[in-house]
């Protein structure tokens, strides 16, 4: 199974990244990537469609500056942004990519209005939200990806700790992307086992407190960027989910509607993924302090939302 064409905007790190693993998993029959710097998507294009002979993948992958190539593409991933440089403050960077986000969705409308678009830029529950507005797309065609890379980098950690495979590690962290987010300790195991009957709280709230930091840990590395092998994983991973109406359940930001106690804003919650894109919003039990903490990450998500005037 795979889609006719997949778009991948922002060939930047995540965006090239995300259309190489798009193209090697062969997800759909032509990859696109756009950019706004002139050569760059070309060039990263052609450079991976001459990678097809030598990895035997038959996903014809270009890059183009303008939205011709991209239409009546059935998914768009949106890793379009800048990041934060000297003497910027969170706000202008919000209203900057805010700025792009809009553009970018915009065009996307205009050039495949039956589209599905994952979201990845930063501040990334305010980009799905402002994508939602600025492509008018009903929530099922506009999911964000962060916690689908939250829970890996949390697994991840909890499969160093206990020395045994990632495949068997199961968890979820729901919440804003951000220092709010909440891992949820009650739907963390271990080929079923509890991880508190395996591992000790001092060690658990360590890896949480890692995941949380997760991405300020890759910046402290790389110090020019931010994190991509992982994050454009995410995104394929979701993208894989809809071509082959896997029906995964995925922690993704999704427009609530009242689920979880909330409205108008996205957020992280279980989600089905296929076919259409979102097709299920899935309320888990929680427990008072794993309520709280939602509510405190979805107050940041609302103020973040305001600052945007
Ligand atoms: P990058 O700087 O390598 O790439 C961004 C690309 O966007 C650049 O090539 C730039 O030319 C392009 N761009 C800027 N304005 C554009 C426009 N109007 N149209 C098309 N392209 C445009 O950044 P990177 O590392 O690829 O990250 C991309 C975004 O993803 C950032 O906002 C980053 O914070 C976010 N991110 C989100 C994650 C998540 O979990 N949701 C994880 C990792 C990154
Ligand atoms: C991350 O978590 C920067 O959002 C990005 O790595």
């Amino acid at each position: 199974m795979s889609a006719r064409k997949i778009t991948v905007v922002g060939a930047g790190n995540v965006g090239a990244t995300a259309a190489q693993r798009i193209a090697e998993k062969e997800l759909a029959r032509e990859v696109v990537m756009i950019d706004i710097a002139e050569g760059i998507p070309q060039g990263k294009g052609l450079d991976q469609w001459e990678s097809a002979p030598i990895e035997g993948f038959d996903s014809r992958v270009i890059g183009a500056n303008d939205y011709d190539a991209a239409a009546g593409s059935d998914i768009f991933v949106v890793t379009a942004g800048i990041a934060r440089k000297p003497g910027m403050s969170r706000d202008d960077l919000l209203k900057t990519n805010a700025g792009i986000v809009k553009s970018v969705s915009e065009e996307i409308a205009r050039v495949a209005p039956d589209s599905i678009v994952i979201m990845v830029s930063n501040p990334l529950d305010v980009m799905a939200w402002q994508a939602m507005q600025s492509t008018g797309f009903p929530r099922e065609r506009v999911i964000g990806m962060a916690g689908v890379l939250d829970t890996a980098r949390y697994r991840s950690f909890i499969a160093m700790e206990l020395d045994v495979s990632v495949e068997d590690i199961q968890a979820l962290v729901l919440g804003g992307h951000g220092d709010t987010m909440v891992p949820l300790l009650s739907y963390t195991t271990i080929s079923g086992i509890p991880l508190t009957q395996l591992c000790s709280q001092e060690r658990i709230d360590a890896m949480i407190e890692r995941t949380r930091k997760g991405g300020a840990e890759i910046v402290g590395y790389l110090k020019t960027g931010s994190a991509y092998y992982a994050p454009s994983a995410g995104a394929v991973q979701m993208v894989e989910a809809i071509v082959k109406d896997k029906r995964r359940i995925l922690p993704c930001a999704a427009y609530l509607t009242g689920e979880y106690g909330q409205d108008g804003i996205f957020l992280g919650v279980p989600c089905k993924i296929g076919e259409g894109g979102l097709k299920e919003i899935i309320e888990v039990e929680l427990n008072e302090s794993e309520r709280a903490a939602l509510q405190s990450s979805a107050d940041a998500v609302r103020s973040t939302i305001a600052a945007l005037g």
